[in-house]
């Protein structure tokens, strides 16, 4: 139980990837913030996870594209528990269009979500990591910040500015104690997902079915998904890691669908 205890701080941790983190987190009795832009949903998720116990959780509004939401909420999480151990950045979503057609606002959605989000939480963080002497720093990458589809301009653009920001965090965090690294998962059954199967089909001109077989699982060794325990394992094992020999580094979780 290395995170016994420990204030963790997960984004986008309402649904999916980040719920099931944030449940194997306080199965081994740590201290869990569900930050996510659904409030009510974070609250749910908060109070479900304590009850199943023996750590607890508590819910917090946080939209991480904006700077005071972040600043405000990680207050909140010192304030509550006086420290912060760990950050999960790992709040997302997805948009799938031809480059041609993608439309310029929701470009910048996405980046903002995905990059200024993982940069505000970590400028947040990380003055009080520094303060107690170390911390860990665990971004939600995809095979995506190692590898193209299509459709996907944004979401690549963004997933790959996760490993520079990832390396960078991990040189200044380094005589801190400050870990920081990436969880690059392949396709994992979650909302985010569902919604792009048809979208996927649509724009390719194929079928679901066709989408999930060739599309998302043609690379792997066994055509299966990954699944979010698969990644809250990882994410439990950067998390209780405890020292700097592991840092600036990705950890690909994807069936074998991409090999370094
Ligand atoms: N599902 C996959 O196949 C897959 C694969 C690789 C990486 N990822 C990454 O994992 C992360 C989680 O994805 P998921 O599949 O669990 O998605 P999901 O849709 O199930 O959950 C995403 C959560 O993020 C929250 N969120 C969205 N915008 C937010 C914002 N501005 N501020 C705070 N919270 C916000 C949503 O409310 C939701 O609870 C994302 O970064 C995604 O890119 C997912």
């Amino acid at each position: 139980m290395k995170i016994k205890g420990k204030v963790c701080v997960v984004t986008g941790a309402a649904s999916g990837i980040g719920a099931e983190i944030a449940k194997r987190y306080v199965e081994e009795g740590a201290r869990v913030v569900i930050a996510d832009l659904k409030e009510d949903a974070a609250s749910e998720k908060a109070r479900e996870l304590t009850a199943m116990g023996p750590g607890e959780a508590i819910g917090i509004a946080m939209d991480v594209t904006s700077e005071d939401a972040v600043n405000s909420g990680i207050a909140k999480v010192v304030e509550t528990w006086g420290r912060v151990d760990v950050l999960v950045s790992n709040a997302g979503i997805q948009i799938v269009h031809k480059i041609e057609d993608y439309p310029y606002a929701d470009w910048k959605k996405m980046l903002a979500i995905h990059l200024d989000g993982a940069f505000l939480t970590t400028k947040a963080c990380v003055p009080h990591m520094k303060k107690q002497g170390g911390g860990a720093i665990i971004y939600m990458g995809s095979v995506h910040s190692h590898e193209a589809s299509q459709l996907k301009s944004a979401y690549v653009t963004a997933k790959h500015g996760l490993l520079g920001l990832a390396r960078v965090v991990a040189k200044e965090g380094g005589q801190h104690g400050i870990r920081s690294n990436v969880i690059c998962p392949g396709f994992v059954r979650t909302p985010l997902v569902d919604k792009q199967i048809p979208e996927q089909a649509a724009t390719l001109g194929i079928s679901e079915e066709e989408v999930v077989k060739k599309v998302m699982l043609g690379d792997t060794v066994d055509g299966e998904f990954t699944t979010v325990q698969d990644v809250a394992e990882v994410a439990l094992f950067l998390a209780g890691f405890e020292t700097n020999a592991l840092t600036g580094q990705s950890i690909i979780v994807s069936h074998g669908w991409f090999m370094n």
